[in-house]
């Protein structure tokens, strides 16, 4: 079969590494796809929010399936699109995914299936949205309610610093439309861990946990990322959190959006801080976290592209999801002054001596002249799979070291929190 790839980032390139172990995949595009991705499949320059030039592709290849990686284009309905066209799609559709698109909706979704997450409030309007954090006097979350890049979330410690974010969502429009609403929150402590599931809107099939390290430098310092590195499984994550989990979280999310009218058929994924009162939900996403999706599928044993099609058909009941013993690691290299501003075109050597059992997943790469050069803020995610954690850790950092560019930085600290 055929099958297309939508995205050019990390977790694309390990969704197409993944897709093409499967026996039944014959060919593989990546719309627009990376450097790397374009040694394992043949990218096309269609960008992934161009849906119709993304049908007349699929239409005109005859793609048997096409997985969306990034949020964007299921919030504006590619599913739909493709599915009303005839054309098979792994992902939700464009009312479920505002799970993602509208943190808004998604606060008012959980209060009204009482499912764990942070006290909040959601205004239009900075006046009220002013008052509100006037009558809290305490640490808040700010954020604006629609997309942002990862980046429509402050994190105010005192009231002053929560005025202005206020004002820098709603008023500066510092995210644009994403701040058509702003979301306040109280201020959770825990640790964080990524829970990604497998769903057909009935059953629901729980992945390795995994864990994000947001900030750019060691030791959890510095500004947010789109994520600078991974692991998993996340061992906070046990068996009995687990248990809970599934009860409070999973099952009354999938259960509550068919109630809504929004059946939900993909990946969910429920970003969970651990907190001394249990989980909490900190944010949903409608699709495979980047970095998480790198370890996680590294960690897969079964086809991928049997359970996505068995998501498609509504029978995930009738499929088996098996995952490798040990432990993964994805380690992200990024460019000089991720995640401000940073050069792009820097020659990256050493991808050839990568050790056994590490995969570089390319996330901003282009190619040029016959060399593999930067083109984005997170470049590589070095991924290595070991018999512990400890190992995974240990070989990924060595790929880390054997690769080179101008300006190169990573985070150390990649996993240790979990030993
Ligand atoms: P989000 O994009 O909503 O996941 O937020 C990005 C990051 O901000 C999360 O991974 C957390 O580290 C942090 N964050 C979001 N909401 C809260 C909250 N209510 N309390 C503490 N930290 C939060
Ligand atoms: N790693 C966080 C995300 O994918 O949103």
């Amino acid at each position: 079969m055929k099958v297309l790839v939508v995205g050019g980032g990390g977790r694309e390139h390990a969704l197409v590494w993944k897709i093409a172990q499967s026996p039944r995949v014959d060919k593989i595009y990546c719309a627009p796809g990376n450097a790397g991705i374009a040694q394992m499949a043949q990218c096309v320059d269609i960008q992934a929010e161009d849906l119709d030039g993304l049908l007349d592709f699929a239409q005109k290849e005859k793609i048997d399936l096409t997985v969306v990686g990034p949020e964007a284009p299921l919030t504006i309905g590619i599913v739909d699109k493709f599915t009303q066209a005839g054309l098979r799609i792994f992902g939700p559709s464009k009312n479920a995914a505002q799970l993602e698109g509208s943190k808004a909706l998604a606060k008012h979704f959980m209060l009204k299936h009482n499912i764990p997450t942070a006290k909040y409030a959601a205004f239009p309007n900075e006046r009220e949205a002013m008052d509100y954090v006037r009558s809290k006097n305490k640490p808040l979350v700010v954020k604006a309610s629609g997309l942002a890049a990862g980046k429509g979330v402050i994190i105010c410690q005192y009231m002053a610093d929560a005025l202005d974010a206020v004002r820098r969502v709603l008023v500066d429009k510092e995210f644009g439309d994403a701040g058509n609403q702003v979301v306040i929150e109280e201020c959770l402590e825990g640790q964080e861990v990524s829970v990604l599931a497998f769903t057909d809107g009935k059953t629901i099939i729980p992945m390795v946990p995994s864990q994000d390290h947001k900030r750019v430098f060691d030791d959890d310092k510095g500004p947010n990322t789109g994520g600078m590195g991974a692991y998993a499984p996340a061992p906070l994550y046990t068996p009995d959190l687990h248990e809970v989990v599934v009860r409070d979280i999973l099952e009354p999310t999938i259960k509550g959006m068919a109630n809504m009218g929004w059946p939900y058929k993909g990946i969910i994924y429920a970003g969970l801080m651990i907190t001394a009162d249990g989980p909490k939900v900190l944010e949903y996403n409608v699709r495979f976290g980047d970095p998480e999706a790198q370890p996680v599928l590294s960690l897969l044993d079964s086809d991928l592209v049997e359970i996505m099609e068995a998501v498609i058909d509504e029978r995930l009941d009738q499929v088996e999801v098996k995952w490798k013993k040990g432990a993964a690691v994805c380690v992200v290299m990024a460019a000089q002054g991720y995640p401000g501003n940073y050069p792009k075109g820097d020659v990256i050597t050493g991808l050839d001596k990568m050790p056994e059992n590490v995969s570089v997943f390319h996330a901003g790469t282009a190619q040029k002249e016959g060399q593999i050069v930067t083109n984005g803020g997170r470049v590589l995610g070095v991924t290595a799979v070991g018999q512990d954690l400890p190992g995974a850790i240990d070989k990924a950092y060595q790929g880390v070291e054997r690769i080179k560019f101008n300006g190169a930085h990573y985070r150390k600290d990649i996993g240790s929190k979990a030993l």
